[in-house]
């Protein structure tokens, strides 16, 4: 199956540790990603101390799965002066890298959405000590699954148009 088809939200996990060079993996494939005149606006914390993970899971009632892991990794949006307006894009792209090349290893994972909610950026920077103009952008959960999720294909061919939207 792709990979695509399988990279799935994991919000369960077991107690197992992610291997150090397995994390490696996963930051290289991050910065992989394409960005804007090749701008890599990005810099990436890697949160494996408990009370910080428990700290984060705080930073919106939909980040709760951060309790259930022994490791994340929070992007950071940095400032560029090449294609700004472009950062957002190729930080989104970024994010995808590391979701594609977790589930490549085995390792489940969600994206948890943060950049640009004040509420969500004041707390994470709060917690992390980031300044400088530095943001968080996402925040993303790892683990290894608890169980296996059903793939479900969301392929809409109402969704698809040729040349121009039908009047
Ligand atoms: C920008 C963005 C923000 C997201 N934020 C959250 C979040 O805060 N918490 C969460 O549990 N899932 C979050 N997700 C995961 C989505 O809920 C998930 O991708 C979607 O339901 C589709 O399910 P799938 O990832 O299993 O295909 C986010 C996904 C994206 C792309």
């Amino acid at each position: 199956m792709s990979l695509l088809l399988e990279r799935k939200s994991v919000r369960q996990f077991t107690d197992k540790v992610i291997e150090k060079e397995l994390i490696d993996k996963i930051l290289k494939s991050a910065m992989q990603a394409p960005s804007a005149h090749n701008q890599q606006p990005w810099e990436f914390i890697v949160v494996d101390n408990r009370e910080l993970l428990d700290k984060l899971s705080l930073a919106s009632t939909s980040a709760w799965m951060l309790k259930n892991v022994n490791i994340a990794i929070v992007p950071l949006i940095i400032p560029t002066e090449a294609s700004p307006h472009f950062a957002v894009q190729d930080m989104a792209a970024a994010t995808q890298n590391i979701l594609l090349e977790a589930t490549n290893l085995g390792i489940g994972s969600v994206w948890i959405g943060v950049y640009p909610l004040d509420e969500r950026v004041n707390h994470i920077e709060e917690v992390l000590n980031i300044t400088g103009g530095k943001h968080p952008f996402s925040m993303i959960a790892l683990g290894y699954p608890q169980y296996d999720k059903e793939t479900k294909i969301r392929y809409n061919s109402k969704r698809v148009h040729y040349n121009k939207l039908e009047e």
